[in-house]
């Protein structure tokens, strides 16, 4: 079964072919990957409606360009997976308008697939794929969670964010630093050379006993922070701004916030291995790229005999294959029917809840 994957939810136009075998594991043929950050970064944002147009103008070459590289035809594929949601919900028009006019074309039925659990699967696409079951630290830029993940589909909710994802407190912190969008990659480039201590950031609901995360509150102390920093440095009373700041102040600032999402997201997943009982960790979505999050998951684990698992760096944040792999496993699992309606929906706001038991 050849399953072609279309993702367009955001600012990332990704498509890829995988392979899928009886019940092993589908296998990545080719994917190709068009990121939109540049375009978006004279306006300091995602701009949606050109989102949305850049992905039209995208989808089809991209999709060329997977069909060459992974040598089959579009005769070849079997079905049209792509992101139902959540995201934006023109960005998702295109991708689902695209694979439905495919499939209707090609009379192959089309299969709508949750975002997140693209991002959850996405590690089984590494060369270290990992086994059932785990906990799963899923960070993307609008969720954090903590899962117990059984098998596909099968997810109970352990902890979530009751405001702000992890992703948001770096883009939104990067943002109050003049880092710009995307804010996180830059906020950790920054922090690298800086120090973790420098300044004391709140580590919200790091010993509330339960796992959940909350990360509002260490944006506004970046806010605080940033804002005595600038006083501190004002001359003739007029305030400066955050970039005009020596670097070592500025790195010293990314580093210690930083370290308080790092801390937090580490402990909490921690408590979730320890709760229960598992052996297996597994890290997702964009976040997941983070270097300093990465090196002291790897330590804490390595102490605790638990194995941790990342999908290749390239793939943590939005691509195509994950929707692909995502569409293969759950229809290998029997989860789904990939339907022949076209009568495509997209939900922008899809909520986790549409995954997970609690
Ligand atoms: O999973 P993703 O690509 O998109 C969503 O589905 O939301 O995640 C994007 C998020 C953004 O918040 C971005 O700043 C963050 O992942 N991110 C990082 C890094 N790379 C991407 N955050 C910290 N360090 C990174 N290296
Ligand atoms: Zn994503």
């Amino acid at each position: 079964m050849l399953v072609l994957g279309i993702e367009s939810s955001c600012d990332e136009t990704g498509v890829a072919m995988v392979q899928a075998e009886e019940q092993a594991l589908p296998t990545l043929l080719a994917h190709a990957l068009y990121s939109q950050i540049e375009m978006h970064q004279a306006f300091g944002g995602v701009v949606p409606e050109l989102a949305s147009r850049d992905h039209i103008r995208r989808v089809l070459p991209l999709t060329q360009e997977v069909l060459d590289a992974s040598g089959k035809s579009l005769a070849d594929v079997d079905v049209v997976a792509y992101t139902r949601g959540p995201g934006l919900a023109g960005a998702l028009l295109v991708g689902a308008g695209v694979a439905c006019a495919l499939g209707a074309a090609l009379g192959k039925p089309v299969l709508g697939v949750h975002h997140l659990e693209g991002h959850l699967l996405s590690p089984f696409l590494s060369a270290d794929p990992p086994e059932f079951p785990f906990v799963a630290l899923l960070v993307s830029g609008g969720h954090t969670q903590l899962m117990r993940v059984e098998g596909v589909g099968r997810y109970e909710l352990l902890g979530e964010s009751i405001d702000d994802a992890a992703g948001e407190a770096f883009d939104k912190s990067a943002k109050l630093m003049g880092l710009g969008y995307p804010g996180g990659p830059a906020l950790s480039r920054l922090a690298e050379q800086g120090r973790a201590d420098a300044y004391k950031l709140p580590r919200p609901l790091l010993n509330s006993g339960n796992l959940d995360f909350s990360f509002a509150g260490l944006k506004t102390a970046v806010l605080v922070q940033s804002q005595r920093m600038v006083a501190a440095q004002a001359t003739d009373g007029a305030l400066g701004l955050f970039e005009s700041l020596p670097l070592q102040q500025r790195a010293d600032l990314a580093a210690s916030t930083q370290a308080a999402i790092v801390e937090v997201l580490l402990k909490k997943s921690m408590n979730a291995l320890k709760q229960t009982g598992l052996q297996r960790l597994v890290v997702a979505g964009g976040v997941g790229a983070n270097r300093e999050l990465r090196a002291q998951l790897n330590a804490a684990c390595a102490k605790r005999n638990v194995r941790v698992h990342y999908p290749e760096l390239h793939l943590c944040t939005d691509n195509g294959a994950m929707i692909a792999m995502a569409g293969a496993m759950r229809l290998q699992n029997g989860l789904q029917q990939a339907s022949t309606t076209y009568a495509f929906d997209v939900k922008p706001r899809l909520a986790v809840g549409q995954l997970v038991a609690r």
